[in-house]
């Protein structure tokens, strides 16, 4: 049921990708909206599969950081890794969803790369979540094994 939603949703914006489409739609709107609904189902599914503040999690196509407003605060300084294809939506979650301050206390790390350059983080991750529109699952596993 959760996966159909997340399908429909996608279907619905394909015709409006990238910069374009988050102008249009905004950075909450762009990634599927129900904001806090999934933003806090992904970040207690994790916890309730044994992620501690000392994981380091990797966040793979992490939009405007509807996961990240719940995993940043909650894990140790440096251990939220967060990569998407769009910058902007990235810049926008850091500017207008991250409390004043957080970041310097926390230090996530942020990758722009829509081919999954997870070489260019400083660590590798315990944990992965992935919540994009396209299957990457075999590559999460075989980057985290
Ligand atoms: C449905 S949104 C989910 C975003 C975030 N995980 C969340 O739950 O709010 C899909 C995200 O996948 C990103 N994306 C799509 N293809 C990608 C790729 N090849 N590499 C990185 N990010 C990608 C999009 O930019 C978008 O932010």
């Amino acid at each position: 049921m959760r996966t159909r939603v997340a399908h429909a949703l996608c279907r619905r914006r394909l015709s409006e990708q990238g910069p374009a489409g988050i102008a249009a739609l905004g950075h909450r709107a762009y990634v599927g909206g129900l904001w806090d609904e999934i933003g806090k189902l992904q970040f207690e599914f994790l916890v309730s599969q044994g992620l501690a503040p000392h994981h380091v999690l990797l966040d793979i196509a992490c939009g405007s950081l509807r996961g990240g407003v719940h995993f940043i605060p909650y894990l140790e300084p440096g251990n939220y890794l967060g990569i998407d294809k769009e910058a902007e939506l990235i810049q926008l979650g850091r500017r207008e969803e991250l409390p004043a301050g957080l970041e310097d206390e926390r230090r996530p790390e942020f990758v722009v790369s829509g081919s999954f350059e997870f070489d260019l983080f400083t660590k590798r991750p315990d944990y992965a979540l992935a919540h994009p529109c396209s299957p990457t699952s075999r590559l999460i596993r075989s980057w985290t094994a």
